[in-house]
């Protein structure tokens, strides 16, 4: 069975993941090549910790819960590049290691005590075109995370030091993250549900493939011998698709093809809410109109995938489920994922 169908619907529950899994794990935030000099930054969101992450004067980067000391503003948006960090509500101003700089009129408030106040640092670190953040300061390294998951996704042919970055991609679910997530770790859907997908690769169970190590699982999806002639998936050296999920809300695609990767935040909106960010590479010689055909044929499964999961959550939420059903072999990777927050849930430590 399932995790309890009410962990995918009470906010309270929604609170311990927080506290239990994003305060305490990497999760990726954005592209390397947004934040490469000094003043560079970017913004992203780790669970519910809005993060700001800035490329130091002295080269070094820093991430920062992107929260004002004064009241709780954002201090940046977007993307750019900047001298300080200075918060739009009511100009307070840090220096790119958090330190709070100036505060307009502090001269007329001699009972205001600022010694201290800095945006609180979080942990940040690179792989590749990739920049990952995690809320615990202390946390473990991202290697640790990683594990072998650079080299398994080196299995898929892809050059990481190759990409370049074509676009980015939000979107929203009408589900829990663990819905959208679980959906995400199966293919036995795919040949019901995916039929644009299905008649390109071999989703049968006999070829498909699901490996699951200890922080990250994936699936290999082989070509089919008899498809479709002059799509994406012939027009390049990629020969079977490669999707990872990697602990506990971020995912890396690989399609069939040229030289191509997607990585994907999966962010918690509420109990019965995920938003998205993806962000799309390809090789430097991909032409546009490739590119073009990968992300529409992402884009089809993706809204495909939403349908699933917004039915999944009503049905979730309908009071008529306990707990849902899994089917040992073929969604294998799910059980392994909820083993995962399971056991998370339970090691940190209750209020
Ligand atoms: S909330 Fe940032 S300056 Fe007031
Ligand atoms: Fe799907």
């Amino acid at each position: 069975v399932t995790l309890p169908a009410a962990w995918y619907t009470e906010p309270a529950q929604l609170e311990r993941e927080h506290e239990a899994i994003f305060a305490r794990a990497w999760q990726y935030a954005g592209r390397a090549a947004a934040v490469a000099q000094p003043g560079d930054f970017l913004c992203a969101d780790a669970g519910r910790v809005p993060v700001v992450v800035v490329r130091g004067r002295d080269g070094a980067l820093r991430a920062f819960a992107n929260v004002c000391r004064h009241r709780g503003h954002a201090v940046a948006s977007g993307e750019g590049t900047c001298t300080t960090l200075q918060c739009p509500y009511h100009a307070w101003t840090y220096d790119l290691d958090g330190t709070l700089r100036a505060v307009p009129r502090a001269e007329r408030e001699p009972e205001l005590d600022l010694a201290g106040v800095a945006l609180p640092p979080l942990s940040v670190a690179e792989w590749g075109p990739f920049v990952f953040v995690n809320p615990d300061p202390e946390a473990p390294p991202l290697t640790d995370a990683l594990g072998d998951l650079p080299e398994v996704l080196a299995q898929s042919g892809i050059d990481l030091g190759g990409l370049r970055h074509a676009r980015r991609v939000e979107w929203t679910l009408e589900a829990n993250w663990k819905v959208a997530i679980e959906n995400y770790l199966e293919c036995y859907h795919c040949p019901v549900a995916h039929p644009g997908l299905a008649e390109l690769f071999d989703v049968s169970a006999g070829a498909y493939g699901l490996h699951q190590a200890e922080t990250f699982s994936w699936q290999t999806g082989p070509l089919r011998e008899r498809r479709p002639a002059g799509t994406f998936v012939d027009a390049g050296e990629i020969e079977r698709a490669q999707w990872h999920w990697l602990w506990p809300s971020t995912t890396v695609n690989v399609e069939a093809g040229p030289q191509n990767l997607s990585i994907d935040a999966w962010i918690p909106d509420g109990p019965g809410r995920t938003r998205g960010v993806s962000d799309y590479f390809f090789g430097e010689a991909v032409p546009e109109a490739l590119i073009d055909e990968v992300i529409g044929f992402s884009a089809e499964v993706g809204a495909q995938d939403a349908a699933l999961v917004a039915s999944v959550q009503r049905g979730l939420a309908s009071g008529t489920l306990d707990h849902a059903l899994l089917m040992p072999e073929s969604e294998r990777l799910v059980a392994h994922f909820q083993r995962l927050v399971a056991d998370a849930v339970a090691a940190a430590p209750n209020r």
